[in-house]
């Protein structure tokens, strides 16, 4: 019978097997998978796993610390890396969805392998690939296959000429949750919403900048915090702000206001693939709009996207 209990205790048995007196070096990136796998191999041969998390400057408001700190209470040795001047620049005037996520998903990529270089032999690299991105690395026509490149860290065994390490390559996500929920990992880390690897990068549409990003960072904690402050949040399965290229006209006082556009969305879905827009509660909205109208400076108007997927995506990029 499969218990949580029980892949714990075999996995680690495997994995000390496997690694033997070798090290491992691992990227996190905040999310369930990737935490679930290095909290698995920590247990197994301690500190000589060295987790990375990189701060690419389009995470949400005080993410970086906040999982960072999160990271060294469950006893991960984790070294975070702030890079989010170079993603900036590199991002400067780069407007087309795909070519931001080719340069994040790059530099992404050479801050890793220039940390894990500092690290002296290493010779295993710990990835938290679960069963649908092994599925899905195995059709050439996915729909999804550039989309989860980055996520998944595509195109970092080749380069690093390591071994893989992926303790969670035969489970689905609700399994993920079960054991890293058995291993005493919060709440509060395993029932994240999915958040794409590029980030914030793909809901400042069009041209991203520090200043953009930020102001996308406010409003979006706004919204996600009432959101758990309502009840709401775990009654879906993905919610985000985007800062629209759109500016508008506004009055403020006796004064005309030409400011940005937020546009809200909240989806319920069972695996990203297909999804529905959550109907959220009216008075819930005008509390969100009012808040962020009033909080966030350079924002005038915020609307609700009410589209489902297909034929509209999840991400507006
Ligand atoms: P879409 O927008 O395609 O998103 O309906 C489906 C799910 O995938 C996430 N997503 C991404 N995840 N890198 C990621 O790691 C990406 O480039 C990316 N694009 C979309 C999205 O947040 C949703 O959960």
């Amino acid at each position: 019978d499969w218990t949580p209990a029980a892949f714990v205790a075999e996995t680690v048995a495997q994995l000390k097997e496997q690694i033997g007196d070798q090290k491992v070096v691992m990227a996190l990136s905040g999310g369930v998978d990737s935490t679930v796998a290095a909290m698995l191999i920590n247990k197994a041969i301690g500190d000589r796993l060295y987790c990375i998390f990189v701060d690419n400057g389009l995470l949400r408001k005080d993410e970086f610390t906040q999982v960072l700190d999160g990271y060294k209470t469950l006893g991960l040795n984790v070294k975070g890396v702030d890079a989010s001047h170079t993603f900036y620049k590199e991002m400067e005037g780069v407007s087309d969805p795909e070519q931001k996520r080719k340069i994040i998903g790059r530099l992404f990529i050479d801050v890793f392998v220039e940390e894990a270089r500092l690290l002296d032999g290493v010779s295993f690299l710990g990835q938290g690939t679960i069963y649908p991105d092994v599925i899905e690395s195995m059709s050439v026509h996915g729909p999804s296959q550039t989309i989860k490149s980055h996520h998944n860290v595509g195109g970092l065994p080749e380069k690093m000429h390591m071994k893989l390490v992926e303790p969670l390559r035969a489970l689905f996500k609700d399994e993920v949750r079960r054991i890293g929920t058995e291993m005493g990992i919060a709440p509060i880390f395993i029932g994240r919403h999915p958040f794409p690897g590029p980030g914030l990068g793909i809901r400042v549409l069009g041209a991203v900048s520090e200043e953009k990003v930020k102001m996308l960072q406010e409003a979006d904690a706004i919204y996600i915090n009432l959101l758990r402050e309502k009840g709401l949040y775990d009654q879906v399965w993905q919610a985000g702000a985007m800062l629209l290229p759109v500016q508008s006209v506004g009055v403020m006082g006796d004064e005309r206001t030409y400011e940005y556009t937020v546009a809200l969305r909240a989806v319920t879905s069972v695996d990203g693939m297909t999804a529905d827009w959550a109907q959220l509660p009216y008075d819930f909205l005008a509390q969100v709009s009012n808040d962020i109208i009033n909080r966030v400076r350079g924002v005038n108007r915020v609307v609700y996207d009410i589209s489902s997927k297909p034929p509209a995506t999840i991400e507006w990029e």
